[in-house]
């Protein structure tokens, strides 16, 4: 069965005959209220269960649009899952919801049985969750009320049938938006977040704010991700032959070939460095930085991430060692206290 967002939202899944109804059958809003707070209750049920069967939580934010969010929350659990730990991925993002896509599951639809939301699996049998489940066409924009995208924010969280996760990694929309509000208002024991910046000044300013936001939601940072950090390039020349190259804003860059003569340099696109400043600023971890890697956006667009097409390439293992820095935080953190859940 699909569901689109107004059915999500009207659909109650349960149907309940409550005690005393043949006596004094209650009229149907009344009906309709205890319905809805049995369903409430039994979705609070159900996120303390999952508080318990999800062991990490992990939130990725940026304060800045097409940072790589997206890209870096898909590879952690892509990284992850490399591991042969158990993951899931959730996408809360309706405006640029590209996760699916990235995942191979690009038109897949909402999969509801009994009541319940079944994840899809993508990638290395990592379970996903995207908003673009419920577009009923890509291609037609889907104006979302607050309220309706909010309560499909708790659904998803409350009524999917996640199993145990050992993680589970959730994208956002860029910004200090009400989603992650209600992310950090519904679900329990979140280990974290991680903030992606890009070493621009513009989204490092960006990444103040939303370093500033994570204290109002009262979840840990776990750190900063640098993403787009360096861009790497090989050749072969004479061996052990000095090479000059011409880099961004007239900078010389050097580089010396090897034996059999192959050399590589890496060019600051972006410049360089500006992670490690905002987590030094903010005093929170640096988790390390990815390179800036044409390889992902044709993996955005024919489905298969980097991870995936090159599992041992240089993008792989600056996410491996990213998610062990980010293992690290969560072994060190001491769970906090979080907003109170509604
Ligand atoms: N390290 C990288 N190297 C090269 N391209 C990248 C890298 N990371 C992301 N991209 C590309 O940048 C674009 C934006 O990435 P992505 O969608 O992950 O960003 P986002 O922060 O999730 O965006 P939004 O704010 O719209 O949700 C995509 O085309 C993606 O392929
Ligand atoms: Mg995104």
């Amino acid at each position: 069965m699909t569901l689109s967002p107004s059915r999500l939202m009207a659909d109650s899944p349960v149907k309940v005959n409550f005690p005393g109804q043949a006596d004094s059958a209650p009229s149907v809003e009344d009906q309709k209220r205890m319905e809805q707070s049995y369903n409430q209750m039994k979705r609070k049920m159900s996120i303390a269960q999952m508080g318990k069967a999800i062991k990490h939580k992990i939130m990725v934010l940026s304060g800045k649009g097409g940072v790589g969010k997206s890209t870096v929350a898909t590879g952690l659990a892509l990284s992850l899952a490399q591991e042969g730990l158990k993951v899931g991925l959730l996408d809360i993002d309706i405006t640029g919801p590209n996760v699916p896509k990235m995942m191979g599951l690009d038109g897949h639809r909402l999969d509801v049985m009994d009541g319940r939301i079944h994840p899809a699996k993508g990638h290395l049998g990592v379970k996903v969750i995207s908003m673009a489940f419920l577009l009923e066409d890509e291609d037609t924009p889907v104006i979302w009320r607050g309220p309706i995208k909010l309560g499909a924010i708790q659904q998803f969280i409350g009524d999917v049938e996640w199993g145990n996760l050992d993680y589970l990694i959730i994208d956002f929309p860029p910004g200090t938006s009400d989603e992650p509000l209600t992310v950090a208002q519904s679900l329990p024991d979140i280990s974290g977040m991680v903030i992606v910046t890009t070493p621009q000044d513009v989204a490092l300013l960006d990444s103040r704010k939303s370093l500033t936001f994570a204290k109002s939601l009262k979840v840990d940072v776990l750190g900063v991700i640098e993403n787009m950090s360096g861009y790497t390039i090989h050749g072969k020349s004479m061996p052990n032959e000095d090479i000059e190259l011409f880099g961004p804003g007239g900078k010389t860059i050097n580089a010396t070939a090897d034996d059999s003569g192959l050399w590589s340099a890496t060019l600051d696109i972006f410049k360089a460095g500006g992670g490690k400043k905002i987590s030094d600023d903010f005093n929170v971890p640096f988790l390390g930085a990815l390179p800036f890697d044409p390889g992902f956006v044709r993996g955005g667009d024919d489905g298969v991430h980097r991870i995936v097409s090159e599992p041992e390439g240089a993008s792989a293992l600056a996410f491996a060692d990213v998610v062990s820095a980010i293992k690290d935080q969560v072994e060190k953190s001491s769970s906090s206290p979080g907003l109170e859940i509604i």
